[in-house]
């Protein structure tokens, strides 16, 4: 058990006796705030917490994210873990709806829900805690090295993941601040990044977001609502207790903007096979459509080049595919340049069938492979959402 006095006596306070009045007290406070933030439409925006499916996975991408890695205690039970998934489910409903958390340490920011989603992912540490070792999926585990691959312990791993996610960032860091506080009594955190789209109202709504390296990233992605995206992203019941959930590939994937810039904006084209204006393919055509392999440009040359990343990829088999919920990081400049890069997240059932051999492929022979790096590589188990009254990771833990 983490000695943590705060942690512990936030967990007394929600879990106790005084837990009845506390859930009066705080709707009170709530209401009786008298300089609480009027939010504008876009920070009164809501997800809805509850559904089959947790949020955070099919919401169009929000301005800023938090993923954030913890370390369970050594010795946490699996009724630990089942009371710290009961409180971050009811954190999370009521922060997603714009109140306050149960001793919320500063309620005044819970506001502005601003399409906050928090979505909750599971390590192989907590099937080795909760004693569920048979209930852990076959690919929960690190991903093989790939070529070029130099990551560090401080962006990798983890026995929980919360992504969150919002177009505020103050709405962001108050959510952190209240989940990894109900978190202190049972684990610690175990890495955290930053990242970011362009802020909301900068765009039009539904645009496609641009990486560092100024491309459009983001365009080939299943729909959701469809029969591809459930197929894509949803697990189907193996093991039963995930049907529903989803696994949630997290790479820290650090850029080498300075020598990026040196290159010419065809040269920056070639490397993706997609144009620096819109992102359309360059075998022609709109930023939506299908990039055509065979095409040959005047010389007769592949229109998209061999070695480029749009041409590996793309599926090589029919199930290949992923969710890309891709945010940028800019830790800032070093001596060494900018601190930049990518924080690839990535959706999908099944990542030994939909992951692991094209991201082999990428970092073998993709033309990118020169000038980003992979720094952290995570695997979660997503659990299915939760319905009113349920919790998170229910379907697991009580098994
Ligand atoms: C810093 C690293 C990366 C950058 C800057 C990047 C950028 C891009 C860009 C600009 C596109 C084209 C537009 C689009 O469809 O969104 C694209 C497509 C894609 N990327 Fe990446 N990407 C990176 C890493 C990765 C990784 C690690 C994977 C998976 C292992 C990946 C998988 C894909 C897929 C599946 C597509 C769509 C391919 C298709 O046309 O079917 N990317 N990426």
């Amino acid at each position: 058990m983490v000695n943590s006095s705060r942690g512990v006596s936030r967990r007394r306070f929600l879990l106790g006796a005084a837990g009845s009045a506390a859930l009066a007290s705080s709707g009170r406070v709530a209401q009786a705030l008298p300089g609480a933030d009027r939010a504008s439409a876009a920070g009164e925006s809501t997800v809805p917490a509850v559904g089959p499916h947790q949020a955070g996975i099919d919401t169009p991408l929000q301005a800023a994210a938090i993923f954030t890695a913890y370390t369970l205690a050594a010795g946490t039970t699996r009724l630990e873990i089942s009371r710290l998934m009961q409180l971050w489910t009811d954190d999370i409903s009521r922060l997603t709806r714009g109140q306050p958390a149960l001793g919320d340490p500063v309620p005044e920011l819970a506001a502005v829900p601003a399409r906050l989603t928090a979505t909750v992912g599971f390590g192989p540490g907590v099937f080795a805690a909760a004693g569920l070792q048979r209930a852990r999926p076959s690919w929960l585990r690190p991903l093989p090295a790939f070529t070029g691959d130099q990551l560090e312990a401080r962006w990798s791993d983890g026995d929980l993941l919360v992504q969150l996610c919002a177009d505020d960032p103050v709405t962001l860091a108050h959510a952190d601040q209240v989940l990894t506080s109900t978190a202190s009594s049972f684990a610690t955190v175990a890495w955290q990044q930053h990242g970011f789209q362009r802020a909301r109202g900068m765009t039009p709504e539904g645009t496609v977001g641009r990486n560092l390296m100024g491309f459009v990233d983001g365009i080939v992605n299943p729909s959701p609502g469809t029969a591809d995206f459930d197929s894509v992203v949803w697990n189907p019941g193996r093991p039963a207790w995930l049907k529903g959930g989803s696994c949630l590939i997290v790479r820290r994937i650090r850029m080498d903007l300075g020598r990026w810039s040196s290159l010419s904006t065809r040269q920056r084209e070639e490397v993706f096979g997609r144009t620096a204006a819109d992102g359309s393919p360059l075998s022609g055509g709109t930023p939506h459509d299908r990039p055509d392999l065979e095409a040959r440009d005047a010389n007769g040359l592949s229109a998209i080049p061999l070695f480029s990343h749009v041409r590996l990829a793309a599926p090589a088999q029919p199930g290949e595919r992923l969710l890309r919920r891709p945010f940028n990081y800019d830790s800032g400049q070093t001596p060494n340049g900018p601190d930049a890069g990518l924080i690839f997240a990535a959706y999908c059932a099944d990542p030994d069938r939909q992951y692991v051999a094209m991201q082999r492929r990428l970092a073998d022979h993709d033309l990118l492979s020169s000038w980003v790096t992979a720094v952290g590589s995570a695997v979660f188990a997503v659990p299915p959402g939760f319905g009113q009254g349920g919790y998170l990771g229910e379907s697991l833990l009580r098994s």
